[in-house]
C-alpha cells in the first residue's frame, strides 16, 4: 500500500516519473470518457486523469483509494492548487475503502451547521481549512517545547484530579467511589501545583495543560480547554515579560512568518480602561473614549450628567445618516444590559446637532463637543453617565462593535501588548465585597503595600495579560512568597484562619520553607491557534469541542450515570419532578 510521496510534494520538476499515491476522492467531474478526480490527501489536493473510465472502478466521494500513474504537465493549470500545473495520468486505481454519502459537503466552504459538523467531526476535520487550524496548534506547540527549552524549562504534569484552585470559576467535580461524599475538583488551571514546583526548586516550569471551568460559554471559551503554563523564580517583572515576548515572537514567526517586534509597548489597565473602555483593548482603530464631564459638561443643566461619577463619550464618523431610531434604541438597550438607564446620542447633520438629548445641551457645549473630537457632518456622539465600572466597558463595547461594523480593523492585522498594573482587588458589584481581581496569591506593587493596612482597594499588583487583537490571550502575576503579606490578603479577602487552613493549608506551610521569589503566566493555547489561524470561534481549533450548551454533539457528553454508577459512586439525584 507503500505511496512514493505526499500529493502536494509533487511539481513539473516530476513530470513523467511513477508515483503511487494514496488518499480520498475529493470531487469527480466527469467529461463523457475522461474523468477527472481530486484526490485529497493529509498534505493537500491533486488532480488524477482518467482515460477510459469505463474500464476503472467506479469512484465515488470520499472513496479511499490508491492511484499509481504518471506525473503530466496539465493542458490548463490553476493557479489557486499548490499543484494546479501537474495532474497524474491513472494506470490502476484500487478502491481501499468504500463511503457513505456524506451528511455534509467535504471542502473549505461548507454550508453544514455548527451542529452538524460537530456531531461529524471526523469529517469536518477533512476539510483542508480545518487541517490548517490544527497545523498551527501544532506549529504553537512546537515552538514552545524548542523555545522553553532553550531558556531551561522542564515540562512537569501536574494532577487531574485535584483539590479546588481560586481561578473564580465554578469548577467540574468528579465523585470519589473510595470516599463516598467527597469530590475531586479538576484544575481550572495547575496554579497551586506550579508555585509548590517553585519551592520544590525547578526554577523554570512548563506544561501543555488542560484546565476545565464550569463557565458560561462564548465564542473564545471552552469548558474544557488548553494552556501554555509557565512559572520562573528570581525573575521580576520585566525579566519575565520579556523572556515571555521571546516565546510569542518565535510562535508568530513560526507559524505564519510575520515578524513581531519587541519589547512589546506596556499599557496600565487604568490607561486601558479610561482609553478604550477595555482591559483587553484591540488598538488596531481609533474610536477612543473622550472624558466629557469637565472638558465639555461642567456647567451642565443636565442632573444625570451633573451627579454622575464620569461623563464619557465616543464619536463615530460618517454614520449619523445610519442612525435610526431603531439604532438609538438598541443602543440605549445596550446601556442597560451594563446596568445603566441608558445613554445620549447626538447627531452632527447639515450643519446641526439633532436628539433627543439636544434641548439640554447649550451652544457653547456644542461647540466644545464638537472641538473635543473634532467632528464633522455626518458624525455621531454616544454619550454616556454614571459609575465609571459601567460606563467604560459600555462604551469599550460599542466602540469595538463599530470597529468591526465599519471595518476599521485591517484584516490579518496584528497588535500585540501587554496589560500591566491591575488592582489588587475589586469590589463584587452584587455583593459589594472585596474579592481577588486574579488570584489570592498576586503579588501588590511593592509602592502599594503601604495601603495594605489603611486602603487596600488602592493596591495595583503585579498583574499582566497579553493582549492579542483585544482577545486576553494569556496572563499572569508575580506571587507573594512573605507569609505575613500573604496572610493579611486573606483577611482582607475575609478569609478565616479556618477557612484558610481547610482551602490552602498545605500551600501557606509551604511557603514556610524556603519559597523563592516567583511569578508566571498562562497562555491560552487555543485562544493563540484562534487568531493565528484567523477564525474567532475558538471551537475551529479543538478537535472535539462541546457547542454554547456545553454538549459534545458527537458523543452526546454529558450523558446520564446509571443507576448501579451512582450506587457506587453513593449518589441519589434530586427528583426533578419535585
Ligand atoms: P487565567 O485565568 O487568566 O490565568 O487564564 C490564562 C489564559 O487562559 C485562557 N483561558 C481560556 N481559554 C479558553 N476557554 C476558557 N474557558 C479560558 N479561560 C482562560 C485565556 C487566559 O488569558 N493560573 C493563571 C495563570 C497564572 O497566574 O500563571 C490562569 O489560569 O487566554
Amino acid at each position: 500500500m507503500k505511496r512514493t510521496c505526499w500529493n502536494t510534494e509533487l511539481s513539473v520538476q516530476n513530470i513523467n516519473e511513477k508515483v503511487t499515491l494514496l488518499g480520498w476522492v475529493s470531487k469527480r467531474r466527469n467529461l463523457g470518457s475522461i474523468l477527472f478526480i481530486d484526490l485529497r490527501d493529509r498534505s493537500g489536493i491533486i488532480q488524477i486523469m482518467i482515460k477510459d473510465a469505463d474500464k476503472f472502478p467506479d469512484l465515488r466521494n470520499e472513496y479511499v483509494v490508491q492511484v499509481k500513474g504518471a506525473v503530466s504537465r496539465r493542458e490548463t493549470p490553476n493557479p489557486k492548487m499548490k499543484t494546479g500545473e501537474i495532474e497524474v495520468i491513472a494506470d490502476q486505481i484500487i478502491i481501499l475503502n468504500t463511503a457513505k454519502t456524506t451528511p455534509m459537503i467535504i471542502a473549505d466552504e461548507t454550508d453544514a451547521l455548527e451542529d452538524t459538523r460537530l456531531k461529524y467531526r471526523y469529517l469536518d476535520l477533512r476539510r483542508p481549512a480545518m487541517q490548517k487550524y490544527f497545523d498551527i496548534r501544532d506549529q504553537i506547540k512546537i515552538t514552545t517545547h524548542s523555545y522553553l527549552h532553550k531558556n531551561h524549562f522542564i515540562e512537569i504534569e501536574t494532577p487531574i484530579l485535584c483539590a479546588s484552585s481560586p481561578e473564580g470559576a465554578k469548577e467540574y467535580l468528579v465523585p470519589s467511589r473510595i470516599h463516598h461524599g467527597s469530590f475531586y475538583a479538576l484544575p481550572q488551571s495547575p496554579q497551586m501545583f506550579k508555585q509548590l514546583l517553585m519551592v520544590g526548586g525547578f526554577e523554570r516550569y512548563y506544561q501543555i495543560a488542560r484546565c476545565f471551568r464550569d463557565e458560561d460559554l462564548r465564542a473564545d471559551r471552552q469548558p474544557d480547554f488548553t494552556q501554555i503554563d509557565i512559572e520562573t523564580s528570581f525573575l521580576d517583572q520585566n525579566e519575565f515579560l520579556h523572556l515571555m515576548e521571546g516565546l510569542i515572537k518565535e510562535i508568530f514567526q513560526n507559524t505564519i512568518g510575520y515578524e513581531v517586534k519587541l519589547p512589546l509597548r506596556q499599557m496600565t489597565y487604568r490607561e486601558a480602561m479610561s482609553r478604550f473602555g477595555s482591559d483587553k483593548p484591540d488598538t488596531r482603530f481609533g474610536l477612543e473614549l473622550h472624558n466629557l464631564k469637565k472638558e465639555v459638561f461642567a456647567n451642565t443643566s443636565f442632573e444625570a450628567f451633573q451627579k454622575a461619577d464620569v461623563v464619557r463619550g465616543i464619536c463615530v464618523n460618517g454614520v449619523a445618516e445610519a442612525t435610526s431610531r431603531k439604532v438609538i434604541d438598541s443602543l440605549n438597550l445596550e446601556a442597560k444590559k451594563f446596568g445603566l438607564g441608558g445613554l445620549s446620542v447626538l447627531k452632527l447633520e447639515h450643519g446641526e446637532m439633532t436628539g433627543s438629548f439636544v434641548k439640554f445641551v447649550s451652544e457653547a457645549e456644542k461647540s466644545s463637543l464638537i472641538k473635543e473630537f473634532d467632528a464633522k457632518d455626518g458624525d455621531i456622539f454616544i454619550i454616556a453617565a454614571g459609575p465609571a465600572n459601567r460606563v467604560n466597558p459600555l462604551l469599550g463595547a460599542i466602540r469595538l462593535s463599530y470597529g468591526r461594523q465599519l471595518g476599521l480593523i485591517k484584516p490579518r492585522s496584528y497588535d500585540l501588548l501587554w496589560v500591566i498594573d491591575f488592582p489588587m482587588f475589586e469590589r463584587d458589584i452584587e455583593s459589594n465585597k472585596i474579592v481577588a481581581s486574579h488570584h489570592p496569591f498576586t503579588r501588590p506593587r511593592d509602592e502599594d503595600l503601604k495601603y495594605l493596612d489603611t486602603d487596600p482597594t488602592k493596591m495595583l499588583s503585579y498583574a499582566y495579560d497579553i493582549v492579542i487583537n483585544g482577545y486576553e490571550a494569556g496572563g499572569g502575576t508575580l506571587r507573594i512568597y512573605d507569609q505575613d503579606v500573604q496572610k493579611k490578603i486573606f483577611n482582607i479577602l475575609g478569609l478565616t484562619d479556618e477557612q484558610v487552613k481547610e482551602k490552602f493549608g498545605y500551600f501557606v506551610d509551604a511557603l514556610q520553607y524556603g519559597t523563592p521569589p516567583h511569578g508566571g503566566m498562562a497562555f491560552g493555547l487555543d485562544r493563540l491557534a484562534m487568531i493565528l489561524g484567523g477564525t474567532d470561534n475558538i471551537r475551529d481549533v479543538i478537535a472535539f469541542p462541546k457547542n454554547l450548551s456545553a454538549v459534545d454533539p458527537m458523543t452526546n457528553a454529558p450523558t446520564k450515570a446509571s443507576e448501579e454508577q451512582l450506587k457506587e459512586l453513593g449518589l441519589s439525584l434530586i427528583d426533578e419532578q419535585k
